[in-house]
């Protein structure tokens, strides 16, 4: 069972760039199974930041497979510019990066779509990044997407972008909005498909290979567990399957490899965009957070909403994700704080539960636990035992509560600022 899937399991922004990144090391391959250009991740290389939002976050190790699955769904444009900054780093060569053809593509008109019905919506505004992703899962399920393999064949390319800008046409104007000129997208997108075809191919094929051939496969999931289309906190999501299980589907590959799931949260709580979010601090602790945690969103810039860890959520998480593991980020950003508190359950009008609902999670209070703080900095901490005890205790009772074991805890965004970091690979 060669495969392990890192999954976030909040509301996305979990830090699973970092532990992709770290986890690389013992992998062959890394694939990104869903979602699109909304996710963000940053890596500084040589002193130089660069933000991916695409490419999965294997890159920075030349000797790893980087695969963008059919799960997916593909901005041509954004996907360029990735490759480039890469490539101008000496990173990303040869054939290192394989997109899948049965990906989707996100076209001019997804983005158009997605920005005109946020702004028709007004207070009802799901907050998305304006990505296209939207739509572009939308077409794909009405059986009138594009893919990345369509790219390749210009006459085929050429009717397909015909077809579905044609089908687009009535909610544009529903919309008072102006559809792009089909003679620009056809020629920009066979621009984009001359320079992105050497690394199209068959995703499914490379991977059966590679599992036969025994690789180390690591299934990079993108945004989190409670954006998740079916298990998150809908219609405030997004609209791929976010989870683990979307891993075999967005992937191409059968639950049987799967021999672990590592969830990754923080040791709190964000989330961009609208939506319920039961353990918000919306006063001057929410805003320390975010300014020690940096908490603004690599893809869109927005601030992030933070609050105390939701361990309620969190088991959720565990329970449908199938999580074998948990990672957990960032403590290093609560320390100094006197004290720390844990929501345990939730009060849904008058009545206790620890089980996450499936609506209505606005208007529930939460029930929390307060652990005692700690002031010395941990962010130099090579190991579990040199933690304070309060952020031990601290990071045991998550474990307790969520009912699942944590591993890797990490204390900062360098690679060093790590405890707890193993193979992820179940022995075979
Ligand atoms: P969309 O994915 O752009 O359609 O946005 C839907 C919701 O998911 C919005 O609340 C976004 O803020 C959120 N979202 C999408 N991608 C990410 C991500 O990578 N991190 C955090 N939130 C995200």
């Amino acid at each position: 069972m060669p495969a392990v899937v890192v999954v976030g399991a909040q509301w996305g922004d979990e830090g699973k760039g970092k532990v992709v990144d770290l986890f690389t090391h013992y992998a062959d391959a890394v694939v990104r199974y869903a979602g699109g250009a909304n996710a963000g991740h940053t890596l500084v290389v040589e002193g130089v930041k660069i933000v991916l939002h695409l490419v999965p976050s294997g890159a920075l190790h030349s000797d790893t497979k980087c695969v963008i699955g059919p799960g997916t769904v593909v901005d041509p444009a954004v996907l360029l510019e990735e490759i480039d900054a890469l490539q101008g780093r000496g990173l990303l060569a040869g054939d290192q990066l394989l997109v899948s053809n049965r990906a989707q593509l996100v076209l001019p008109q997804h983005k158009l779509l997605d920005g005109l019905r946020e702004e028709g919506a007004g207070d009802a505004a799901i907050g998305t990044t304006r990505r296209g992703i939207g739509p572009a899962y939308e077409d794909k399920i009405a059986r009138r997407g594009v893919r990345a393999g369509d790219l390749k064949h210009p006459r085929r390319l050429r009717a397909k972008l015909e077809a579905n800008l044609d089908s687009c046409g009535p909610i544009v104007a529903h919309f008072g909005g102006e559809l792009p000129d089909l003679s620009e997208v056809t020629d920009s997108y066979l621009a984009l498909g001359q320079r992105l075809s050497p690394f199209i191919g068959d995703t499914s094929a490379w991977l059966a290979g590679a599992l036969r051939d025994d690789a180390r496969i690591l299934l990079e999931g993108a945004q989190g567990t409670l954006l998740d289309i079916d298990h998150g906190t809908y219609p405030y999501v997004t609209s791929s399957n976010a989870i683990a299980g979307g891993a075999c589907t967005g992937a191409g590959i059968g639950p049987v490899h799967i021999g672990g799931v590592v969830g990754i949260t923080k040791a709190y709580t964000t989330r961009v965009g609208a939506g319920p979010f039961p353990t918000e601090l919306s006063g001057g602790l929410g805003e320390h957070i975010r300014k020690a945690g940096a908490e603004f969103g690599a893809t869109t810039g927005r601030p992030r909403r933070c609050g105390w860890m939701d361990a309620v959520a969190l088991r959720y998480a565990v329970h449908v994700n199938g999580c074998t593991e948990l990672a957990l980020t960032k403590l290093d950003v609560l320390t100094g704080l006197d004290e720390l508190r844990v929501c345990v359950g939730y009060d849904i009008d008058g009545v206790e539960t620890s089980t996450f609902p499936y609506d209505g999670l606005g208007s529930v209070i939460p029930i929390y636990e307060t652990l005692p703080g700690w002031t010395k900095d941990i962010s130099t901490a090579r190991d579990l035992s040199d933690l304070p005890i309060n952020a031990r205790n601290y990071v045991e009772r998550i474990a307790e509560i969520a009912g699942c074991p944590i591993g890797l805890v990490s204390l900062g965004p360098d690679r060093v600022q790590t405890v707890g970091l193993t193979d992820p690979f179940p022995a075979s």
